[in-house]
């Protein structure tokens, strides 16, 4: 299968998880891709991995400061001529009681979750319209878009608000040929969990009707099919890509954490 045949992706948070995954399907499938991570080591170890120059690139990016992600996206024109399809993936979390949530890192998650998906879409929409193309949008949501979780306030409110920043993007963009998507992901084996006991992972699959955790490929899978042509009457939809966990309730993290 060739998709993505001379198309050039910019991949927030492509450094890592979900986002490398995404980028080694786009590479698969005849795309090149553009990777803005703020893990810059990680950066030269991914374009490595992914073939090297000729198919990626990567730029240090902040997704919280409007000059990288500008940078970002005038970056993948300069390289590959062009910004067709784009994927914001960049997230962080953290875990506090609403009580004692320390503002700072409210902010930070909410920068990093909200403000840099809207920065991106900002930017890269723009590079779509400014060349008289369209393109396809798609932004990493959470199965906590919808389901609330003790102890992450921050993040569920995030990204509660990247489901709507989807829909109020794919309503502007539409006249311009620009879909604009979100994937909502349950629990995915990353880097970003990996923090999760045997007893959390157990929690989460019991919260999970297919019965498993997730892996990269399977959110992988349904963002590329989101940015193909496969998919051109969809946008301003959030797929829900989560075997079926937002059916049933979140694990108890106060109960099991004690607090
Ligand atoms: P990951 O930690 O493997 O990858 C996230 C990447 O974002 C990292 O490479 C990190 O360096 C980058 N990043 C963080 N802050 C950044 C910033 N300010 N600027 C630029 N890059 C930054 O995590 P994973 O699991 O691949 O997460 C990808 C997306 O999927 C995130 O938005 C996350 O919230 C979301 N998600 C993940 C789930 C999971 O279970 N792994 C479940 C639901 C959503």
């Amino acid at each position: 299968m060739s998709r993505f045949n001379q198309k050039v992706a910019v991949i927030t948070g492509g450094a890592s998880g979900i986002g490398l995954e995404i980028a080694r399907r786009l590479v698969a499938e005849g795309g090149k891709v553009v990777l803005g991570d703020q893990n810059a080591e990680g950066l030269v170890v991914a374009v490595d991995e992914l073939g090297g120059k000729s198919v990626a690139a990567g730029i240090a990016t902040d997704v919280t400061s409007e000059a990288d992600v500008e940078a970002l996206v005038r970056g993948a024109i300069a390289r590959f001529g062009a910004v067709n399809l784009a994927v914001n993936s960049a997230g962080v979390g953290t875990f506090a009681p609403i009580e004692d949530h320390p503002i700072e890192e409210w902010d930070r998650v909410v920068d990093v979750c909200l403000k840099g998906v809207f920065l991106a879409v900002k930017h890269e929409s723009k590079a779509m319209k400014d060349a008289g193309h369209g393109g396809a949008i798609v932004n990493i949501a959470s199965l906590n878009s919808f389901q609330a979780a003790e102890g992450m306030s921050a993040y569920c409110a995030a990204k509660a608000g990247v489901v709507m920043l989807t829909k109020v993007a794919a309503m502007e963009l539409g006249r311009a040929g620009i879909r604009v998507t979100a994937v909502a992901p349950g629990f995915v084996e990353t880097p970003l969990t990996a923090f999760a006991t045997a007893e959390l992972t157990d929690a989460y699959v019991h919260g999970t009707p297919v019965g498993r955790t997730g892996q990269p490929g399977d959110i992988a899978g349904a963002v590329c099919w989101l940015l193909s042509d496969e998919a051109s009457w969809v946008s301003g939809d959030t797929l829900k890509v989560d075997g079926a966990a937002h059916t049933r309730e979140y694990p108890r993290f106060f109960d099991m954490l004690g607090v």
